[in-house]
């Protein structure tokens, strides 16, 4: 079953160019994007004035990306909130909110509860979901299937990835509808998605490289991860692996915060992964990152760096390298992720721990 692998959570890692092909599939026809079930007529969905992502966990991070892209496609203001918190305060919603609640099971409570409450406000709800016919798209207006296929692992991997792509669709769906984009313009992005596949099949050929350097780390009692732009909920997402399966103190920064405050915890030998972005689409970004680096390195933390293939001037600053392909900006987190994926679940497995089912978690949280 776990087709030769020691775990599920392999297994599921190396679906994952399926996971997203399979997600993207018969969502572009006739030069449109299409959804799976609409029930929000097109005039609605040009009428939508903000939009809000709800989540818990991962699928909360892969929010925290499509905000990236959605606000740059469809200039709407997107906020991104963990459900357990959206319904306790008193978020301002009206029919012309859109809400998408993204969720692997569709039956986590908290989304389901936030998404209850954002209907009594007369919100649209419209779900991104893996599991077909769940609660959370039953009780929603609009629904997009992530086809990730079964996800045994407790720790999300193939769905991750898939809610992202998910979210995408979402994002281009209401630029269509409102115009932002030109159809062409949809049509590239879309075909950009399109080649994420392949892209994503590229860093499963590092896996072993990967898997060395969480070995020869194992041992630390804390790991950092930093990014910045879309490479900072990656580096969240990064952190929440590690703490999940190899129970180790893991936080994740918005590299930009360094100064302010997280670079006090930088000690001889501490093991920070960076998330780097492109050195030719984000160069501005890229030369803080650097700077960055060499700030964190003289202070003696090891660094592991995940770079774009070809990025020769974070070199000198990587006590380990993992190269991914060339990708749009946007779509950096489907490949920077992975190294992340397979580092935390190397880390838990070396130090003996059951990476598929971790201590104290369940797969679907059915409780608030
Ligand atoms: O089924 P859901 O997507 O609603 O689950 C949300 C979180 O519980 C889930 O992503 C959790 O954080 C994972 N264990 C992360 O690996």
């Amino acid at each position: 079953e776990k087709g030769g692998h020691e775990y599920f959570m392999l297994k599921e890692i190396e679906e994952q160019p399926e996971a997203l092909a399979n997600t993207l599939r018969g969502h572009f026809e006739a030069g449109r994007i299409i959804l799976d079930e609409q029930r929000i007529s097109d005039q609605d969905l040009r009428d939508v004035d903000k939009v809000f992502v709800i989540a818990c966990g991962s699928a909360y991070h892969s929010g925290l990306v499509a905000k990236y892209a959605i606000e740059h496609w469809t200039r709407l203001p997107v906020e991104v909130e963990l459900a357990s918190e959206f319904r306790y305060r008193d978020p301002v919603l009206d029919r012309d909110t859109l809400v998408v609640a993204v969720s692997q099971s569709g039956e986590t409570a908290d989304t389901l509860e936030a998404v209850r409450h954002a209907r009594e406000q007369k919100a649209r709800v419209l779900a991104v979901c893996n599991t077909n016919g769940a609660q959370i798209p039953r009780e929603s207006d609009a629904v997009l299937y992530t086809h990730a296929g079964p996800e045994i692992g407790v720790a999300s991997t193939k769905a991750f990835l898939a809610q992202i792509a998910a979210n995408y669709l979402v994002g281009l769906a209401l630029a269509q509808a409102r115009g932002t984009k030109y159809p062409d313009e949809v049509a590239r992005e879309f075909a950009e998605l399109e080649a994420m596949p392949a892209a994503v099949q590229k860093v499963l050929s590092t896996v072993e490289q990967t898997r060395e350097i969480a070995r020869r780390i194992s041992d630390s009692r804390a790991v950092l991860f930093l990014g910045r732009h879309v490479g900072f909920p990656v580096a969240l997402e990064g952190a929440l692996k590690l703490k999940e399966l190899a129970y180790m103190h893991a936080e994740g920064f918005a590299a930009g915060e360094l100064k302010h405050g997280p670079i006090a915890l930088i000690e001889e030998g501490l093991p920070v992964v960076v998330v780097m972005p492109s050195p030719k689409g984000r160069a501005v970004l890229h030369s803080k990152l650097v700077s960055n680096i060499s700030e964190i390195q003289a202070r003696g933390a090891r660094t592991i760096v995940i770079a774009e293939e070809g990025d020769e001037t974070v070199r000198p600053f990587a006590d380990e390298l993992i190269e991914v392909p060339a990708v749009p900006t946007l779509l950096q987190p489907l490949v920077s992720t992975v190294p992340l994926q397979v580092l935390a679940a190397e880390i838990a497995s070396s130090r003996g721990y059951d990476i598929d089912k971790p201590r104290n978690l369940a797969k679907s949280v059915t409780v608030e």
